[in-house]
């Protein structure tokens, strides 16, 4: 697919589609990853986030059944695979896997907003504008608990491997 789908430009009903399924794999990864984090996070100094974080599980879940709706409106099928979930015992590891997932999906939601807006699917757009007003409380959740600044994902590249040293250069 091109950049300029990636970017917010111009795409069909189908490629849409395949962007939905797209981020419809990525809540699935957020949900599993914030299932077992939120379990797995010890020490008194993460007690508070661990909190958050399961918090974050049941939004997410319900960020995946808007986009399995969406896809299914415009007669796509929702996808049943995950992204890949890293694991790690390390609680600073967990949070920064969490954060670099979030920065990615603020990205591709606001490039879905733009394109359903171009589309004219102004409601679609509209279900896609609340959940990144949640994806955002979760970027500031998991910033605040790395104590950084929320990262600009609009100077990240889309590229995340090669984006992580420019998001690290933050703060
Ligand atoms: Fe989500
Ligand atoms: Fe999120």
């Amino acid at each position: 697919m091109a950049d300029d789908h990636k970017s917010g430009g111009q795409v069909s009903r189908d490629q849409l589609i395949d962007l939905l399924n797209e981020d419809l794999a990525r809540e699935y990864q957020a949900i599993i990853a914030y299932v077992v984090y939120s379990q797995v996070l010890k020490g008194a100094e993460y007690m508070t986030i661990a909190k958050e974080l399961e918090k974050h599980a049941g939004e997410e879940l319900a960020h995946a059944l808007t986009i399995s709706k969406l896809i299914d409106y415009l007669g796509g099928s929702p996808t049943v695979t995950a992204k890949p979930v890293k694991t790690s015992e390390k609680a600073e590891d967990m949070l920064r896997f969490d954060l670099d997932n979030e920065n990615d999906t603020i990205r591709n939601y606001r490039d879905r907003v733009r394109q359903c807006e171009v589309l004219g699917e102004f409601a679609m757009a509209e279900h896609l504008r609340e959940i990144l007003k949640q994806e955002q409380e979760h970027q500031i959740d998991l910033a605040t608990a790395l104590g950084e600044e929320v990262p600009d994902v609009s100077k990240m590249k889309a590229d995340k491997g090669k984006g992580q040293a420019e998001e690290r250069a933050i703060h």
